[in-house]
């Protein structure tokens, strides 16, 4: 019988582009997820894409009863949680709901995980924890540094509680999975990023001024020490970081304790090469404005991507353009994202 994954934040964008590619490779998906900022139309799109359901119930990680329940009517071998609070700002004005979300509710999910006697987990971390390193690219081998903003310092946290988990009962076997820069959507235009309100991040926001949603882009800073002035960040496909968290749920078959990967594709991009980039694949100018740097903002932010190319045989196959093509075609496909 296929293996069922639990799939926590499973509406949202990476979850849901994950949930694909799990139904894709066979595996029977729980999505549990709160609506907060995802979308049960996307999980309807995911089930036309893969010609099968995931089980989706509504509800939220830190309801403890729902999640007994949830454990002991479905037969889980393994945890994929991806849900979570992220938008950077709102965690600074509101840093408790972002720590009781991203912390507590990752404490009580784990508290479930071990009642049921499941103990394979997957964490979506982020390259924020290595706050601001002073060489590139990153690697795992890197120390752990001091995120700018309690977003960042929750999934800090998350990572730590976990790693004192597993040294505490040998039966915990756990990746970290810290992505760079998710970005795209699936080739079909169907699945995408559906942010609300006003994007913080590149790529939403270039979107919605290509499509005269909003008037024009701030560049946050041109006076970084980097190629052009701009911010560098390591870019990768959504539909690349969805194919690595299959590649790390079969590693971790036959690995302990717990397992840290970088998911990026060891390539940096400027934002003023991003624009041009994004200009290309549209075919519309994209206005922008140079302004004063984004505080919290570091320079540039790119991975080694060696030690997932080794342990994982996983690389990202996909390209700038090809993440560029791909947010378009979504983003003039659904100008008002999932709309619900
Ligand atoms: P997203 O907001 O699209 O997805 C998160 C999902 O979790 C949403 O569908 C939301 O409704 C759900 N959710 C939130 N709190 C919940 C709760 N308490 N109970 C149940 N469901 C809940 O975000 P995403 O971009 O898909 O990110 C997924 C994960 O990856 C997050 O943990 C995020 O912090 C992490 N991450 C994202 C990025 C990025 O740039 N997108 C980068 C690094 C790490
Ligand atoms: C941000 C968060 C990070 C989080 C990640 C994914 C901050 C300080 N960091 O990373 O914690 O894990 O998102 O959600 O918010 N830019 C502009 N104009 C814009 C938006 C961004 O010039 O309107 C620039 C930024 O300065 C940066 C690059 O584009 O150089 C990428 O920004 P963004 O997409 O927000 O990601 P990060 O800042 O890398």
């Amino acid at each position: 019988m296929a293996d069922t994954i639990l799939v926590t934040g499973g509406a949202g964008y990476i979850g849901s582009h994950t949930t694909l590619a799990l139904l894709e490779a066979g595996y029977e998906v729980v999505v549990l997820d709160n609506l907060h900022n995802g979308s049960s139309t996307s999980l309807d799109r995911v089930a036309r894409l893969a010609g099968k359901p995931a089980t989706f119930i509504k509800g939220d990680i830190r309801d403890r009863a729902l999640l007994d329940e949830l454990f002991a009517s479905h037969s889980i071998s393994a945890v994929l949680h991806f849900a979570g609070l992220k938008a950077v700002g709102e965690s600074v004005r509101e840093p408790l709901r972002y720590y009781e979300n991203n912390v507590s509710g990752t404490v009580t999910l784990c508290q479930a995980m071990a009642h049921a006697g499941v103990f394979r987990l997957v964490f979506s971390s982020s390259a924020t924890v290595y706050g601001e390193p002073s060489q590139m690219p990153i690697s795992e081998t890197f120390p752990t540094g001091v995120p700018t903003n309690p977003y960042g310092r929750s999934k800090l946290m998350v990572e730590e509680l976990l790693k004192d988990l597993a040294a505490s009962e040998p039966r915990w076997n756990i990746a970290l999975l810290r992505y760079f820069n998710p970005v795209g959507a699936h080739a079909s235009g169907l699945l995408g990023e559906n942010p609300n309100g006003t994007p913080n991040n590149l790529l939403p926001y270039m979107s919605q001024v290509a499509v005269g949603k909003l008037e024009k882009l701030s560049v946050y800073g041109a006076d970084y020490p980097t190629v052009d002035g701009t911010g560098v960040r390591d870019y990768i496909h959504v539909v690349d970081l969805a194919d690595g968290h299959l590649k790390a749920l079969q590693a971790m078959a036959t690995r302990d304790g717990v397992n840290v990967w970088n998911l990026g594709t060891g390539i940096g991009y400027s934002v003023l090469q991003m624009i041009q980039a994004f200009e290309l694949a549209s075919g519309r100018p994209l206005p922008y404005q140079l302004v004063a740097r984004r505080p919290g903002d570091i320079a540039e932010c790119w991975s080694d991507a060696s030690l997932a190319a080794k342990e994982l045989g996983w690389k990202a196959q996909r390209g700038l353009a090809e993440m560029m093509a791909d947010t378009w075609r979504w983003q003039s496909a659904n100008p008002l994202g999932y709309a619900d």
